[in-house]
């Protein structure tokens, strides 16, 4: 065995990989729950692309065969329903770990300076995933896959003066078709699977640059010991290898639990609407996205006021684009002297607590039907949401912060 290793660490830096990334990186002592998520969406993202490969297996990009092969896989291929419930339920299952791995950041600070890019590198992967995910809804050729397509591709004919080539070419026909279903397709199964898996390398390799933050929001790099370790460090492997595994395990206890006992979740990780084969010439009742979209569709939906410039759907659009724009700049927004909300003062928590509380509303309201109350409260909650971000540079910087320790508490 030493001998196979030096032999190939003569060749290949695999001893000194492994001691860098693993052994030897030395993670803050204090990772708590919230840690888990980074892990869990490596997990998710693993299982995304191998549960997918098998689905490629059987699936055929075709309009007039796709609804029929996904049932082939459902009722006919052994084992073929649970590698398709792992696949289309591991997706609301990866963007539940995305979302509180997002809200991590945003308790601890974790997107502050020197973790700018970190922050970037994963808003730019939130934005490949909602397009995987939004892309890989076509393919199962329901009738909500169909229509949801359709509502969300016209929205870029909003656009002034390029809006309706561009709705074309997106399409790659006039109508949602086989010719959109086939790019979709070559999308979803490689283009944005291989960016994703790039970017998630360069997030990491961004990470092990400066370090991880932790729930105290401290640089344990500032404390070291005469051998330049940090005092608060521990090592990454065997402690928090092992932490994660807990976090692996109890995640599939629930994610079997639905995917064995209620797949649908009472239509929020199915739709029963795409249960029906595609047909363009019957629009479903309500056609929603699935819930990890709503917050999002409901800011879209929010904007009514026909006499803006442009019409209210261009500035839908616009307000929808904005919503996630926004993110980017969270690193530069936050002013406050701490990153942990253990040590920030009274402003920041209650706008945190609001912004969480319109976020879940804006998500709830985008599966309603608009109109009445809907709309006064989906604006509203954009009106919470633009201003937790816009104001943050204001009510960070009035807020009365308590002192940082010096080490981990
Ligand atoms: C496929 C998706 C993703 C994967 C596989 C992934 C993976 C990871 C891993 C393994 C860590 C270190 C462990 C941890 O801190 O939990 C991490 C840290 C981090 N991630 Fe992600 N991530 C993803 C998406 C995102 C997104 C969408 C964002 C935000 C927009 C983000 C922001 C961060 C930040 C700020 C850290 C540093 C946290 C800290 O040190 O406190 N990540 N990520």
């Amino acid at each position: 065995m030493e001998k196979l290793m030096s032999w190939i660490d003569d060749r290949f830096p695999l001893t000194q990989v492994w001691e860098e990334h693993m052994a030897k990186y030395y993670a803050p002592k204090n990772f708590n729950f919230w840690y888990y998520f980074g892990s869990l969406a490596i997990l998710m993202l693993v299982m995304q692309i191998i549960t997918g490969i098998f689905m490629a297996m059987y699936y055929k990009p075709d309009a007039g065969l796709a609804f029929a092969s996904v049932e082939y896989v459902m009722r006919d291929v052994p084992w073929g329903w649970l590698i398709r419930y792992m696949h289309a339920i591991g997706a609301s299952m990866f963007f539940i770990v995305i979302y509180l791995h997002m809200f991590r950041a945003m308790i601890y600070g974790s997107y502050r300076g020197p973790r700018e890019l970190i922050w970037l590198f994963g808003m730019v992967i939130f934005v490949a995933l909602m397009a995987e995910s939004f892309m890989g809804y076509l393919l199962p050729w329901g009738n909500m896959s169909y229509w949801g397509a359709q509502v969300i591709i016209n929205l870029f004919g909003a656009i002034p003066y390029v809006g309706d080539i561009l709705v074309e070419w997106l399409r790659g026909d006039y109508v949602i078709s086989d010719a959109t279903l086939n790019r979709f397709f070559a999308f979803h199964v490689i283009a944005v699977p291989l960016v994703l898996v790039i970017l998630v390398f360069l997030h990491i390799v961004a990470l092990h640059k400066v370090g991880s933050n932790n729930p105290d929001g401290i640089e344990i790099k500032k404390n070291k010991d005469e051998n330049g370790i940090p005092l608060d460090g521990i090592p990454f492997h065997p402690y928090y290898t092992v932490k994660d595994i807990v976090g692996v395990i109890v995640f599939l206890m629930v994610f079997s639990a639905i995917i064995f006992f209620w797949p649908t979740l009472g239509g929020w990780f199915l739709e029963s609407d795409n249960f029906i084969p595609a047909n363009p010439v019957s629009t479903p009742p309500h056609i929603v996205p699935l819930w990890y979209f709503t917050p999002y569709y409901s800011i879209l939906r929010a904007v009514t006021w026909a006499w803006l410039p442009g019409g209210a759907k261009l500035w839908g659009v616009i307000a929808m684009g904005s919503s996630l724009v926004v993110l980017f700049f969270l690193p530069w927004l936050d002013r406050s002297p701490v990153k942990s909300i253990r040590y920030r003062g009274w402003m920041f928590k209650t706008a945190l607590a609001l912004f969480t509380l319109a976020f879940l509303m804006l998500g709830w309201l985008g599966t309603q039907p608009v109109g009445g109350i809907n709309t006064v409260l989906a604006q509203l909650g954009m009106l919470v949401y633009f201003a937790f971000f816009l104001l943050m540079p204001i009510y960070t910087r009035l807020d009365r912060t308590k002192p940082v320790p010096e080490r981990l508490t």
